[in-house]
């Protein structure tokens, strides 16, 4: 570790590393200890000297000073990136504009209208559950996690029932995007123009369900009240959180309790536990690593001076196991209030479908408290990707509770 002088002639400690290989990605908490323990922020020297901030509090008070720790100008590591996509995602935009843009889409994410959706969550999880205790192993990424998602979220979000096999590739790609240029950024480049030139054809042709997200962004387009031709990259900014994201918070919730059968065991005797499970599950998993911010004025935060134009690495997964915040913040425990988690962001750019991960999450833990007694984990493959941490594969056998098999 060195020391580096930043534009403000304030000597920030220097971090040699890359944290995008693939050993980090695979396992990045030593990592994050190792940023957290350097200091509240770390220049990344083989990042373009953006700046990370490890640690909890810096966290979130970025993100509680959404016009100092602006989106508006990309929320990447990827300059080409923040050049095409700023201004006109509802990730990466600001003020006005954003409030505008999360409006539309936040109409059928309230809990009013997720409500009704919550019924056919649970039937769709109840039948999903009974299919694979049945079964009695299974892959928990795949037959699981994959499965609850893609049959009901791509319905809500309004995506035409064609090119859907191509959603979660599609998805992963955009969220390698988000990581520095890498390898892995490289490959993904041919799936997010695919990707882009699919959202264009949708806009241009009308083919959404009705009655959709997407729907309802058309429709306010057509009333002039959002350019047209910004429709496509909306569309990407809601596709594109709404799987992966879930899934690996899904995959890895089996896993815990897995290596955790005293936790499962908590559940299952007081199944009004599962929200605060959730919680926990993000918490110590954090599906989606850190996104970005830049500086937009000369500033201090929490004391630490940074110039305008600087990129911070807003570290989502490092704050929800600072030290500083969390006691035993390795340990996984269910009855931890965990509501303080950064998981899903903090402020106005914090997660538009969180009611909606939630609803999935709570509906599978709620079937699978019924029927299952314990799960037995084999060797679970990651799936290394620029942003979203998660699990390519977890063989699973399941111990079902007595009467659960038809
Ligand atoms: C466990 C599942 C999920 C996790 C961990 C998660 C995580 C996050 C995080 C950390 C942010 C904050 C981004 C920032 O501050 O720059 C965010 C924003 C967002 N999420 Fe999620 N998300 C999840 C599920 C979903 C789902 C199901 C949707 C479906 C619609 C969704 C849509 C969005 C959108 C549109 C934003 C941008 C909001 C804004 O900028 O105003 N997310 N999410």
């Amino acid at each position: 570790m060195t020391t580096q002088t930043t534009n403000s002639n304030i000597e920030l400690p220097s971090w040699p590393h890359d944290l995008y290989s693939d050993e980090v990605l695979a396992d990045p908490w030593d990592t994050f200890r190792a940023l957290r323990d350097i200091g509240p922020a770390v220049r990344l020297a083989k990042h373009e000297d953006a700046v990370a901030l490890p640690r909890y509090a810096e966290v979130r008070a970025a993100l509680a000073d959404p016009k100092t720790f602006a989106s508006g100008r990309g929320v990447t590591l990827n300059p080409m990136l923040n050049e095409f996509a700023a201004g006109s995602t509802v990730l990466m935009t600001d003020g006005e504009q954003h409030r505008q843009l999360r409006a539309v889409l936040m109409k059928r994410l309230t809990p009013r209208y997720l409500r009704p959706l919550a019924e056919a969550m649970q039937v769709a999880a109840d039948a999903l559950v009974d299919e694979l205790v049945e079964r009695g192993s299974f892959d928990a990424v795949q037959d699981l996690a994959v499965a609850l998602p893609t049959s009901i979220v791509p319905d809500l979000i309004g995506w035409p029932r064609k090119q859907r096999e191509n959603l979660l590739p599609w998805a992963a790609a955009t969220f390698n995007l988000f990581g520095p240029p890498n390898d892995r950024s490289a490959e993904a480049m041919p799936l997010f123009a695919a990707l882009n030139e699919f959202a264009h054809q949708i806009v241009d042709s009308g083919d959404v369900l009705p009655g959709s997200i997407v729907d309802d962004l058309l429709a306010a387009a057509h009333r002039g009240e959002l350019p047209i031709e910004q429709c496509p990259m909306f569309l990407l900014d809601y596709m594109t959180p709404s799987l992966d994201t879930t899934i690996s918070a899904l995959s890895s919730a089996v896993q815990l309790f897995a290596r955790h059968p005293e936790q499962w065991d908590l559940v299952r005797a007081d199944t009004s536990l599962i929200p605060s499970a959730f919680n926990e599950i993000v918490r110590l998993t954090s599906p989606v690593t850190h996104f970005t911010r830049e500086v937009t004025v000369d500033t201090e935060l929490c004391g630490i001076p940074l110039s305008a134009g600087t990129r911070v690495l807003v570290m989502f997964a490092s704050a929800n196991r600072d030290e500083r915040k969390w006691e035993r913040p390795n340990d996984f425990d269910v009855t931890r209030d965990a509501t303080e988690m950064l998981g899903f962001g903090f402020g106005v750019h914090g997660c538009a479908g969180q009611g909606l991960a939630r609803l999935e999450g709570h509906a599978l833990l709620e079937s699978l408290a019924k029927r299952v007694t314990r799960f037995e984990a084999g060797e679970a493959q990651p799936a290394l990707n620029n942003t979203i941490h998660a699990l390519a594969s977890l063989p699973i056998t399941v111990c079902p509770a007595a009467g659960s098999r038809k």
